[in-house]
């Protein structure tokens, strides 16, 4: 469908670009057609590195009257392949597109360019007492671009929901280079179609996010975190929907079975607590609000609640130094996951009530289909990252038996009321499973709003909808 770039194509960019917005050569062009999806490599024919929006709008409009492919691409921390140039094409990083533009205190708004690191954002509102609360597990290196990009979440969307809940407007750079804001910068909002929303998850498909507008929320002053251990991961997982339905609503409610523990201790070599050997789960339980007391009470209850399932003893962090060491351990096992084995990662999500027959599920799968799987995530909001070891398994195996097994997965998913991703997306790598989720008639919806943005098609081709036989 596309041919590789031409010498005149090449030379456009070199007369409309500084030299330094332009990579050509081999190891950079490789560097930016990977990101933390399994091993996978796919480098564009060229990078370029737009510093305005009126660049992103050059380089667009020029690749749609060429039929050029072009590939947003951000910090690279994504695991489902969404900024992998699998066509060749255009490499577009928004890296140097990393300002924030306003922090509105009047209306607890901030305006930021999407190359902005995550966590460095949050950092900057916090400082005037705002909060910026969607933190992904990559905070300290993943863009705002990339989170809108993907609708990402992490620990805190239990309580505070997840990117998308965070934005009011977007420009947007369309497909053949024209300008749009898709909303306004108002809390409220029913005036036509939401394209806000519609942009937000669209995986770089739909435009390319110039800068956001992002709701913030007070700082919460203080917070707990305590993690309890199970002697059974499925009643871990039970504890979940019994500590909502007491009525409490935690900040962070995280879970990860003993092998995701193991591996992140050997990881980090950090063990912030002892892991006995009956514990086969931990749930990482953070309760934040303004008052000490008010908190605590509410970490009573919470433990109370969590007798019914049979905990071990329960550690309380005992200084923000404790709190750090926990976080960083429980936000590396997913690298950590990667540096033992060679894994397939599925972001599986069902209503939190049946986080338990998820488990078990996936567990069943694994025995009948010969895999281990190390398994962690957003307890709280059913999210569970499956993460499939290729072990031993021989190449047939692992090439053909196992999209049998996570088509069984994704189908026992929907069956509970869920679906294939709740953070990471869809992009290259879970395409072929969409079908699971969703009919003809949806997936033509689908297409249709992708032809309506992008007639032509080049824009991150070859993501989110699967291969057409
Ligand atoms: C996490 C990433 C993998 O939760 O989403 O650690
Ligand atoms: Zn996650």
């Amino acid at each position: 469908m596309f041919t590789p770039l031409e010498e005149v194509h090449f030379q456009y960019f070199v007369q409309h670009l500084e030299s330094n917005q332009i990579l050509l050569d081999e190891e950079g062009r490789k560097a930016y057609g990977k990101d933390h999806t399994e091993d996978l490599s796919f480098p564009p024919e060229l990078v370029v590195f737009p510093k305005s929006t009126e660049e992103v709008s050059m380089i667009m409009a020029y690749c749609y009257q060429n039929n050029l492919p072009v590939t947003p691409i951000g910090a690279r921390t994504g695991l489902s392949g969404g900024a992998l140039s699998v066509h060749g094409g255009v490499g577009l990083c928004l890296e140097r597109m990393n300002a924030i533009l306003k922090i509105d205190e009047d209306n607890q708004q901030v305006l930021t360019q999407p190359g902005v690191i995550t966590q460095v954002l949050q950092e900057k509102v916090a400082e005037c007492g705002l909060f910026y609360a969607p933190d992904p597990a990559s905070r300290g290196t993943c863009f705002i671009g990339g989170n809108l990009a993907e609708n990402s979440g992490g620990p805190r969307a239990v309580k505070y929901g997840v990117t998308k809940d965070f934005v009011l407007n977007l420009e947007v750079v369309l497909p053949n280079g024209e300008i749009i804001q898709t909303g306004a910068n108002t809390l409220k909002n029913s005036t036509g179609y939401n394209l806000t929303q519609l942009m937000v998850g669209s995986e770089g498909t739909l435009g390319v996010i110039t800068s956001a507008t992002l709701k913030l929320l007070p700082l919460p002053r203080l917070n707990r975190l305590m993690l309890v251990p199970f002697r059974s991961a499925t009643d871990a997982c039970r504890a979940v929907s019994g500590i909502f339905k007491a009525g409490l609503s935690p900040s962070a409610l995280e879970f990860m079975e003993r092998d995701a523990v193991l591996l992140a201790q050997k990881f980090t070599g950090e063990a912030p607590f002892p892991l006995s050997d009956e514990c086969q789960a931990q749930l990482l339980i953070e309760m934040d609000g303004n008052d000490e007391e008010e908190v605590m009470k509410q970490c009573e209850l919470v433990m109370t609640t969590l007798d019914a399932f049979d905990p071990e003893d329960v550690f309380f962090a005992e200084s923000e130094a404790q709190k750090e060491k926990l976080w960083f351990l429980r936000r590396r096992v997913g690298e950590a996951v990667k540096a033992h084995s060679i894994y397939k990662e599925e972001d599986t999500v069902v209503p939190r009530f049946a986080l338990p027959e998820l488990l078990s599920g996936v567990k069943e799968i694994g025995q009948s289909f010969g895999f281990e799987s190390v398994c962690y995530g957003h307890a709280g909001d059913g999210n569970l990252h499956v993460n499939i070891l290729r072990g031993d398994l021989d190449q047939e195996t692992w090439d053909h038996q196992l999209p049998k097994a996570i088509t069984k997965i994704f189908e026992l998913c929907v069956a509970l009321g869920g679906t294939l991703s709740g953070e990471h997306g869809i992009g290259l790598v879970q395409k072929e499973y969409m079908p699971i989720a969703f009919g003809k008639v949806q997936l033509d919806l689908m297409r249709s709003i992708k032809k309506a943005f992008d007639p032509k098609g080049i824009l991150n081709p070859g993501k989110i909808f699967p291969e057409q036989k």
